[in-house]
């Protein structure tokens, strides 16, 4: 099992496409086991961001982030890292194909939606940013009939 950071990013939280995004990754069969409401500081924005420094869309991706709320999500399940990475698509909703959330809602090069970890040390890097008090553990009812046998 692996636990992932996602963030909705402010787009999707002025979008009102919250719940419809929440039900996909649920529908999906993860858990969420960390879920905060925050607007982003300029501190730990450069901090998530900091493998982008120096990249010329970085000034506009930090002004981005910090201009409205997000949601900040740890979601938990077998391969969650890449599962979740799938489920979003290519980076850019131009590019993404239908039946990703980023195909399905998105066209634009800026504004896209949501972010996840690339790799399992990432999502550990990035969750104890976001999540600095850890996350909650607790047992789906529905795990039996979910997931493979451990
Ligand atoms: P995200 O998953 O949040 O991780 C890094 C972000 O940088 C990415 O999504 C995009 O929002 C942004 N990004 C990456 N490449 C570009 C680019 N060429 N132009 C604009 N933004 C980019």
């Amino acid at each position: 099992m692996e636990t992932t950071l996602l963030l909705f990013k402010p787009d999707a939280l002025q979008r009102g496409l919250v719940g419809r995004l929440l039900a996909r990754f649920e529908d999906k069969g993860l858990q969420i086991v960390g879920l905060r409401l925050l607007r982003m500081t300029s501190e730990l924005a450069a901090r998530h961001y900091a493998p982008h420094v120096g990249k010329p869309f970085y000034p506009g991706l930090l002004r981005f982030m910090t201009a409205a709320p997000i949601i900040a999500l740890a979601l938990r399940g077998p391969k969650a890292v890449a599962v979740v990475r799938t489920m979003l698509g290519a980076t850019f909703g131009i590019d993404a194909k239908p039946g990703t959330l980023r195909g399905d809602f998105g066209c634009s090069k800026t504004f896209n939606l949501l972010h996840a970890s690339d790799a399992p040390e990432t999502a550990a890097r990035e969750l104890e940013l976001f999540f600095p008090d850890g996350l909650e553990a607790w047992e789906p009812a529905t795990a039996p009939w979910l997931w493979d046998p451990a």
